[in-house]
């Protein structure tokens, strides 16, 4: 297993990750416009020379937002979501990220599961954000180890 940044010849791997595990998927031009941007973590996850994973992470000044994170369905269950998202935390608490943001549909149970124990909490709805189906978005805020909670 090995963790690196996505590359051009990623996008194909990638893009069929994405069409198989959303109903609105990115477009290979949204990923291609995200490689090497100063502000994006693109890191995809190899297992023995397989694309089994990637995750979009977009971070600015103190603030992170996890945009995109999918597993392969054959592979999925096997805990490299996890070390993704692990993955993307530590990446962003070395580039100075405190605050961590992210959406996910409220009945996408596994994503929600995986998001509570690495310590995100809803703060917000967005009604009606995603559609085929039409759903609310959970907004999720993970808060860095070192953030001084007002007493
Ligand atoms: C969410 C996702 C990235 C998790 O990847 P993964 O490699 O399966 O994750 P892990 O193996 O680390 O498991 C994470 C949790 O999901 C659960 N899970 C994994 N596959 C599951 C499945 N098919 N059904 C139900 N739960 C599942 C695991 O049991 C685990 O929860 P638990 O430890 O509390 O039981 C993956 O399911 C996926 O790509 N889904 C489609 C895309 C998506 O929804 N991305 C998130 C958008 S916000």
């Amino acid at each position: 297993m090995a963790i690196r940044v996505a590359t051009p010849a990623d996008l194909d791997a990638v893009l069929a990750i994405e069409q198989a595990s959303f109903s609105d998927p990115w477009t290979r031009g949204s990923f291609r416009s995200l490689l090497g941007g100063p502000h994006v973590y693109f890191p995809v996850l190899e297992v023995e020379g397989v694309l089994a994973g990637y995750a979009i992470a977009l971070f600015a000044a103190d603030e992170g937002e996890l945009a995109n994170l999918a597993v392969a369905p054959a592979w999925r269950g096997r805990g490299l979501g996890e070390r993704l998202l692990d993955d993307v935390l530590a990446v962003g608490g070395v580039r100075g990220v405190r605050t961590t943001w992210l959406e996910v549909r409220e009945s996408n149970a596994a994503a929600r599961r995986l998001y509570a124990r690495h310590g995100f909490v809803e703060t917000g709805r967005r009604r009606r954000y995603y559609d085929d189906p039409v759903e609310d978005a959970l907004v999720l805020r993970r808060l860095g180890q070192d953030v001084q909670r007002p007493a």
